[in-house]
Formats: C-alpha cells, structure tokens, sequence
C-alpha cells in the first residue's frame, strides 16, 4: 500500500510507545525453557511476536494469550520437542538467530528453522560457528543461510569472542551456555543490547559482566514469574524525529525504554543539539534485572550535524536511518562509521536509506560502512520505497511530515511489524 505524508503544522500531544519488539522474543524462549509459568504483560501483537509464540508452541511450551497478558508454561529446558515441519520464523531475526541457543542443548533432537524471502537473506553462520564449537552441529543453505538445521547435543561451555557486537549472536550463546557443562563467557568489540542479560539475571542465573565480557554459568532451572515489556525506544525514536524536525511540535512520549545499551540514538540526537528531556539510564555500571523506562518530552529545534564512530553503532543500530534524517536537516556534515552491519537488516540498511534519502533530495553519499550527510536544512519530498522493511517505511512518513512537498511511502504496511498503529499514532499528533 502507498500512502503519502505531506508536509505538517506542529506536532502536539502524548502517546505511549509501543511495546519493544526484540524483548517477547526473550522472554518467551526463557518461558519456555523454564520449569514454571511465565506472565509477559505489554505484549506487542505483531507478526515477529506471533511467529514466535508459533514456534515455541510447536516446540512443547504451552502459550494462553490472556487479555493483558500471555502465560507460557515452559517445556523445559532440555526437553523441547522435536516437531515434524519446519519452525517457520517468519521474518524475525531476533527469533532465527535466538531460537538455536536453545535447540542446540537438545541432545539427540534435530530441528529445521526456515522463514520467509527477507530472512533467506539474513546470515546465520554467525550462531553456526559458537555453537558448533559447544558441541551442535549445524547446517544452512550455502553454509550461511536458513534453512537452517540443528542437530541438539551435550553442549561445553566456552569462551568465545565475536569478530562483530551482536546482541543476537551474544543472547544466542548465553542462551546455549545455561545447559553446558560450565562458565561460558562472550566478549564484544563494543557494547550491544543487555535484555537477555538481564532477564537471566532475574530468572536466578549466575550471569555478570566483566567490562565487554559476560559470563553465565549453566543452571538446572529458571525461575521468572512475570516480565513487563518497556516501551520500544527504536519506535519511540521516529516520534523523536518527527517531534524535533517538525517546526513547532512538542510531544510526550510516555514508558520508553532507557536501558543505556539502547540508548544512543537519543545521545546521538542530544548531542545534535535536539531538545529531549528523560530520566534516561547512566552508561556502564553493573548489570541489572530491571529494565528502566522514562517518559521523553521532544521539542523542534534546530540540530548541527555530528560524527558517530564505531563504539556508538550498536546501542543505536536500528536508529542509524533517522540519523540519516537528522542530518539532512542539520547544519554542516553527519557522518556514520563502523556500521557495516546496516547492509545485513531488513534490508541493505546502507543502500535503501541513501537510494531513499537522495530520491528526496537529500546530498548523502553512502560508504562501505556509513554514510555522510551534508544537511542543508530541509529536504524537498518525494517518493520512498520500503522495500519490505518497517523502519524504511517510518523514516519515509516522518521525511514526508518534515519536507517541503510531502513523501508518497510504497510499502507503508510494513511498519506494522514493529509498530501496528504508526500511522494513526501520526496522524493524531498532526491534528
Ligand atoms: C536485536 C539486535 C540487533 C538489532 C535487531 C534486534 C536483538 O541486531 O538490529 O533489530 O533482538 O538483539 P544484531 O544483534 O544482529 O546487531
């Protein structure tokens, strides 16, 4: 579906963000290897969210969706079932690169995980390789991507560094170490996301952080009654933008996530001059079970332009195209390095969002790794595909809301996935 944005008189108003869509994947896959119930309340319904109870279901865990709330009732933690098709992911990247750190310690049992045309995209081998050295063995297509099979085994622990920070790989690993035979350790170049971290944490697992290093000892049993999904900060992120670049707005955004591993888009966007006030969380310091949330109250106002190196892309990987946006918009250059990992998103997150941008006028020059914005203060409008992918379709509507002709987006629907109500959300803030 296409659906054209057209340029906006000041945004007002408050809205509550959305709940965030990497966190029910974690928490039902620990509800379903716990021994205990487990209540999920703010539950986002959404397709990666559905595909996801789908699997854990086929898997053994039994889901009850409640009207607040889903119950898993958890298959354990050695004792998923090997179900007789393939678990369809959908396109949920959180859950095919997730999901194995638990198949992996299913001595005996074998499992296939396969998804649609966008996920047969998205690299595996990067949870093969950890995982096979704990003792699974593994297989995909071209030995890198889904279908992906694995074979359960008597998992080792282990100590294992990744060549790139991925909160995925990482969780994927920790998941794996709870049934290995000891401490498994992982270690990042830089910071990536902590749910997983925390949640085992308050589940009762032996689990901290060393600097860039974590460690989870194996355990018998989790034991984690409710979790309550904070606010989505990557989709709180385009009412952010929208708030700052739109001429007048003022916005309240209420019970955001302000975990500092997922906070950097809001540190990019105060250093860039923007007007955010939050409790946001302090950076580093111990791991903790909770999950902090704020409310954000954004206001329009003018942004200078800013460099973002290679430590700041992982706790604002998502948000790196509204740092795009910014800039666009901002005085001087905004440059982006070290995000080589754009490429491998939803889509080419490096070539859609400059193909996109400039086709609205934008001077952006894409790099290996980055891109770099000249801003010249606003942008002229245009048309914006998607491609499939929901945070190409949310930058499209909010350059549409900012610009000077308006944006026609091709593809809007895919904003559902991690935002359903996107667009009426929009369209209420614009009066
Ligand atoms: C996610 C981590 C990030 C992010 C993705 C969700 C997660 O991916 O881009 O949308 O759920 O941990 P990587 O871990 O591959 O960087």
């Amino acid at each position: 579906m296409n659906l054209r944005f057209e340029p906006s008189g000041p945004l007002s108003g408050a809205l509550t963000a959305p709940p965030d869509k990497v966190d029910l994947p974690r928490a039902a896959l620990l509800g379903a290897m716990a021994s205990y119930p487990m209540r999920i309340e703010n539950y986002l319904h959404a397709a990666d969210t559905t595909a996801t109870l789908h699997a854990v279901s086929a898997l053994g865990a039994l889901v009850e969706m409640q009207p607040e709330a889903v119950i898993v009732r958890g298959a354990g933690l050695r004792e998923a079932r090997a179900p007789a098709r393939a678990i369809d992911v959908g396109n949920a990247g959180t859950l095919l690169r997730l999901l194995p750190g638990w198949l992996a310690a299913q001595e005996g049992r074998s499992f296939t995980l396969d998804g649609d045309e966008s996920i047969r995209r998205r690299p595996v081998d990067r949870v093969i390789e950890p995982l096979a050295l704990m003792g699974a063995q593994l297989r995909a297509r071209d030995g890198r991507f889904s279908p992906l099979e694995v074979h359960g085994g008597r998992l080792h622990s282990i100590s294992y560094t990744l060549p790139v920070a991925s909160a995925q790989v990482k969780s994927c690993v920790l998941l794996a170490g709870l049934a290995a035979d000891g401490a498994s350790t992982v270690t990042e170049p830089e910071h990536s996301r902590d749910h997983t971290e925390r949640m085992l944490l308050g589940a009762g697992v032996r689990i901290h952080r060393n600097g860039r290093s974590v460690t989870v000892t194996n355990t018998d049993e989790l034991v984690l009654e409710r979790v309550r999904v904070p606010g989505d900060p990557s989709s709180a992120a385009f009412m952010l933008a929208a708030g700052v670049l739109v001429g007048g707005s003022r916005l309240l955004i209420r019970d955001v996530g302000v975990n500092w591993t997922r906070s950097g888009f809001l540190r990019i966007l105060m250093r860039m001059q923007g007007i955010v006030l939050g409790d946001l969380e302090a950076e580093g310091g111990e791991l903790v079970a909770e999950e902090p949330i704020s409310d954000l109250d954004v206001a329009a106002g003018a942004l200078e332009g800013t460099f973002v190196g290679p430590a700041e892309v992982p706790p604002a990987i998502d948000e790196l195209p509204l740092v795009a946006l910014l800039g666009c918009f901002a005085e001087g250059e905004t440059v982006v390095r070290g995000a080589h990992e754009l490429r491998l998103k939803e889509s080419d997150r490096i070539a859609t969002v400059v193909d996109g941008l400039r086709g609205l006028g934008a001077e952006i020059e894409a790099t290996d790794d980055g891109f770099a914005v000249t801003g010249t203060g606003g942008l002229r409008g245009g048309v914006l595909d998607a491609h499939g992918d929901h945070r190409l379709a949310m930058l499209g509507a909010v350059a549409g809301l900012a610009s000077r002709e308006g944006v026609e987006v091709r593809g809007i629907e895919a904003a559902a996935v991690s935002y359903p109500g996107f667009v009426e959300d929009l369209e209420r803030l614009a009066g």
